[in-house]
């Protein structure tokens, strides 16, 4: 078991684009940190950053305190599985050269034994050790790549969108068997989703990104039973709920139809502001959220919300043990 940690990691794309901005993060040991937001809002990115895919401009990442970069050489602990079971796999590899590949060196016959291990561990019959990954579905191929991730015996899982690509009528064993395996494993893992409810299913720690940033985090059970962050509120009451209809508030309507955030160019001050329902769109007594950045403070054990507004929210409901109140700025 292992924690990760994010310290005030940035990442750009050439000049114009920064994809990460500044991001603070932990996934403690052995927990499961739930990372979602709207498609390009930089999940990928960050996830990327981690295994050594993408280069941080700034900031750092740690693995139980060590910087990343200062294990030159060395394997990293880190293993990731990605959205697309088709193209993360080798056509031309059967699936047991696939997941061998991904194991430290030994012998032969080990690897073998390791093999049909890994595929029974993922659910899937060892008379498939020979097939190609064109004789297998999507969610087969996925637990595949599951395998091949655990094959290389990572301390920490990156799970980025796994089942966004898998039929609807999968998307749940797939999601029971990488939870059973994060338990059974005590792995630490950062499971990213564009999907809330998908996130919610695997959570402990709820972490929500909007334009590069962290805006909301929390124990899963506060941020989503409590959200504080108006786009917290905004993913959750798009969630699909059982036998739930109700259309959105006025308020919300009106600015949910705006243009989606464009990352070349985000606003000034509070960067949710030209989407938020409770921001100086709408509250003309709200103007320091066109001018005034606000920030989330990094301590995962507590519910922060990066808006100027969310404290006096929580003060209304009433703070959790969990929740420190900032004081609101203005
Ligand atoms: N390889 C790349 N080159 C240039 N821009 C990229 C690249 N990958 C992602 N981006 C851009 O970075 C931003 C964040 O993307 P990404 O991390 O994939 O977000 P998410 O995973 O949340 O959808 C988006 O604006 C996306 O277009
Ligand atoms: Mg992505």
């Amino acid at each position: 078991m292992s924690e990760l940690r994010f310290e005030g990691v940035t990442v750009r794309y050439g000049r114009a684009l920064t994809a990460v901005d500044g991001v603070d993060l932990t996934v403690p040991s052995g927990q499961v940190v739930g990372l979602v937001g709207e498609s390009g809002s930089g999940k990928s990115t960050l996830a990327r950053a981690a295994v050594g895919l993408a280069e941080p401009a700034d900031g750092q990442i740690l693995l139980d305190g060590v910087p990343l970069h200062h294990r030159p050489g060395a394997r990293r602990p880190l293993q990731m599985v990605f959205q697309d079971p088709y193209s993360s796999l080798d056509p031309r590899m059967t699936i047991s050269d696939s997941i061998a590949e991904a194991m430290p060196r030994g012998p032969r016959a080990d690897r073998r034994d390791e093999v049909v291990r890994l595929l029974e561990l993922v659910g899937l019959d060892a008379d498939r050790i020979s097939a190609y990954p064109g004789a297998l579905s999507g969610g087969q191929r996925q637990r595949v790549a599951i395998a091949r991730a655990l094959a290389g015996k990572p301390e920490v899982l990156i799970a980025d969108e796994i089942t966004s690509a898998l039929d609807v009528s999968i998307q749940g064993t797939v999601l029971n068997l990488v939870r059973t395996l994060q338990r059974e494993l005590r792995l630490s893992m950062l499971f990213i989703s564009h999907n809330l409810a998908v996130v919610r299913y695997v959570s402990d720690i709820v972490a929500v990104m909007y334009l590069g940033r962290i805006v909301e985090v929390g124990p899963a059970h506060d941020v989503l039973g409590n959200p504080q962050h108006p786009y917290t509120k905004e993913l959750l009451a798009a969630a699909p709920r059982r036998g739930s209809t109700s259309l959105p508030p006025p308020d919300e309507a009106l600015v949910a139809d705006a243009e989606p955030a464009d990352p070349h160019h985000p606003p000034a001050g509070c960067r949710f502001h030209p989407r938020c329902p409770i921001g100086p769109l709408i509250r003309t007594d709200r103007e320091h959220c066109l001018t005034l950045d606000p920030t989330a403070e990094a301590d995962h054990r507590l519910h922060r919300a990066a808006c100027h507004h969310a404290a006096g929210a929580l003060r209304a409901v009433g703070p959790s043990p969990l929740m420190e109140l900032k004081e609101d700025s203005q």
